[in-house]
């Protein structure tokens, strides 16, 4: 079996992936952060040591690994202020858990504040030696990882001092990229054999804008979205919100040379001219030369309206919801740059939620931050509909719910329901005006659970609620939660030393 990255040392470290110097925040000292890499039903523990000490960004950490389910340890994952105080500076954490036939491609980030922003968001894999899909691929490694990700050359507490639209300085694909007017810094170069299928990893670790991730003369097969695997659907152009991750077969079937590999984002300034939002497609022989290729024709475009058409391949353990028993809407909307959830913004609150809801707070309306954390009964299917009346500014935005895949029964651009073979992801578009994108799922996972915008600026403008699930099961996470848990609140630490 592969072993898992046991270490995740977090500091301050000046890195210029775009050709720009800055200070910034980062897993093991490098961007993006280390793979993390199992094989099924391997258990994780992972240690992350803060040793931070750069005053211009946050110095208290927490990780969050994004589409593990942790099931049974709500306790490990990472969300701090719900689940978790935040690691403060010269502290470390160990997070202990499993993620029982959970397969697939997810990533890893701080959160805590928008420190991701700052650098912290790396890769986890997990390797399934009996995938489904095995026979449309021959290579499946780490070098098929294609991380694309927002770059900012200011620290981002200043940023998020902007109640308005934020504009990344630079796209990094697997960390490199170039700024506009910047220098003519590397790009990084995927390698390819003529004549072999890979599978293609591509991971939307964005702070704020979506990609349009494409390859000049080739088209991808999609076969998973957020660690579900999908019925193979070909498409020539892949939309990545922030949070979001698909693997595609891409052939190498086209002569030996160099391919434009282009992720233009949302962002005005970041299209692909001038050497922004690129990297290489190399194929072994090419010379080691920029492209000359051109992009299109994209006959076979893919979109959110799209995901309806989109299948995951059913797996025991996919639960029925053919009949939901709770609904619930929320309403997201902006008042001067503020977001609010059925009229509230979401604030942290000073004891972690789990730790309230162990600490004996009986009623939903006792729960703190009061208006934002919603109570659910377990073994029930919870439906939640996202209205997008226009009211909530700066999207699209890609809403995530930890604790759970959901089913997607009404996506975007659609007024239709599919209750029957649903899309199941962890991380969805909340689509444009008029859209009422509606996700469900089952509430077998005790414990708090945040649902947000995955744009950071927003989640930490208030763009958020927390999930209460089934309390009545409580005693199950309560049984594998550590000492060192309850010691990261300042009004836990051991008196000695930590
Ligand atoms: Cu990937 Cu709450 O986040």
């Amino acid at each position: 079996t592969i072993k898992p990255v046991t270490e995740l040392i977090v500091v301050n470290k000046v890195i210029a992936p775009d050709g720009f110097a800055r200070s910034a925040t980062l897993a093991g000292g490098i961007f993006p952060g280390p793979l993390i890499k199992a094989q099924k039903n391997d258990n994780f523990s992972i240690n992350v040591v803060n040793r931070l000490h750069d005053k211009n960004m946050p110095l208290s950490t927490s990780v969050h690994w994004h589409g593990i389910q942790q099931k049974k340890t709500n306790w490990a994952d990472g969300a701090s202020f719900v689940t978790q105080c935040p690691i403060p500076q010269n502290r470390s954490f160990l997070y202990e858990f499993s993620a029982p036939n959970q397969t697939g491609t997810f990533w890893y980030h701080s959160h805590f504040s928008t420190q991701y922003c700052d650098g912290l968001r790396g890769p986890l894999v997990i390797y399934d030696p009996e995938d489904p899909h095995r026979d449309l691929y021959d290579i499946d490694d780490e070098n098929t990882i294609i991380t694309l990700s927002d770059w900012y050359h200011d620290p981002s507490p200043k940023l998020n001092k902007i109640f308005g639209p934020v504009t990344s300085n630079s796209t990094l694909i697997n960390g490199l990229g170039r700024y506009r007017g910047g220098p003519k810094s590397p790009l990084s170069v995927i390698n390819v054999v003529q004549g072999k299928r890979y599978r293609f990893r591509i991971l939307g670790l964005s702070c704020d804008p979506s990609y349009n991730f494409t390859i000049d003369g080739h088209t991808m097969t999609i076969i998973e979205a957020d660690g579900i695997e999908t019925v193979p659907e070909t498409v020539d152009s892949l939309p990545v919100l922030a949070g979001q991750r698909y693997s595609v077969v891409v052939f190498a079937n086209q002569p030996v040379d160099n391919y434009w590999v282009r992720a233009p984002s949302n962002f005005p300034n970041q299209t692909f001219a001038g050497g922004l939002n690129q990297a290489i497609l190399r194929y072994n022989g090419a010379p080691d030369e920029d492209p000359t290729s051109t992009p299109g024709p994209y006959i076979l475009p893919f979109n959110e309206g799209k995901l309806a058409s989109l299948l995951s391949i059913p797996v025991p353990g996919f639960p029925e919801i053919g009949k939901a028993d709770v609904h619930i809407n929320l309403l997201a909307a902006t008042v001067n740059g503020i977001f609010r959830i059925n009229n509230i913004s979401f604030h942290n609150p000073p004891t972690p939620v789990l730790l309230q809801m162990l600490s004996g707070a009986r009623h939903p309306s006792d729960l703190m931050p009061s208006g934002s954390v919603y109570e659910l009964p377990s073994n029930k299917v919870v439906e939640i509909t996202f209205p997008n009346t226009g009211l909530a500014l700066g999207g699209p935005h890609p809403i995530h719910l930890h604790g759970h895949n959901f089913a997607v029964v009404r996506t975007s651009g659609n007024s239709t329901t599919n209750f029957v073979n649903p899309i199941w992801r962890d991380t969805v578009s909340m689509g444009s005006t008029g859209d009422n994108v509606t996700i469900r799922f089952v509430t077998d996972n005790s414990g708090p659970w945040f649902i947000h915008c995955h744009i950071d600026f927003h989640l930490d403008h208030g763009f958020a609620v927390v999930m209460a699930e089934a309390r009545d099961q409580l005693a199950d996470v309560n049984a594998s939660i550590p000492a060192s848990w309850a010691s990261l609140c300042p009004s836990n630490e051991p008196s000695s030393q930590s």
